[in-house]
């Protein structure tokens, strides 16, 4: 599923990327741009990245 349209991330780039060591909405922006246009997915992209974290 799609997290940020803008940038076509998803929720699999993202739990991938805290795998591989990402523990941050600052290492996902700059590993995919995640927010980084309109911003609209922010919320949902840290959701996903805490769920990711937990699941680590
Ligand atoms: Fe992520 Fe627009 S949907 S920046």
């Amino acid at each position: 599923m799609y997290v940020c349209l803008c940038k076509g991330v998803t929720d699999k780039q993202i739990s991938k990327a805290v795998e591989s060591g990402a523990c941050t909405m600052r290492d996902l922006r700059q590993e995919f741009g995640v927010g980084s246009q309109c911003g609209k997915c922010t919320c949902h992209a840290r959701d996903v990245l805490h769920d990711s974290l937990h699941a680590r």
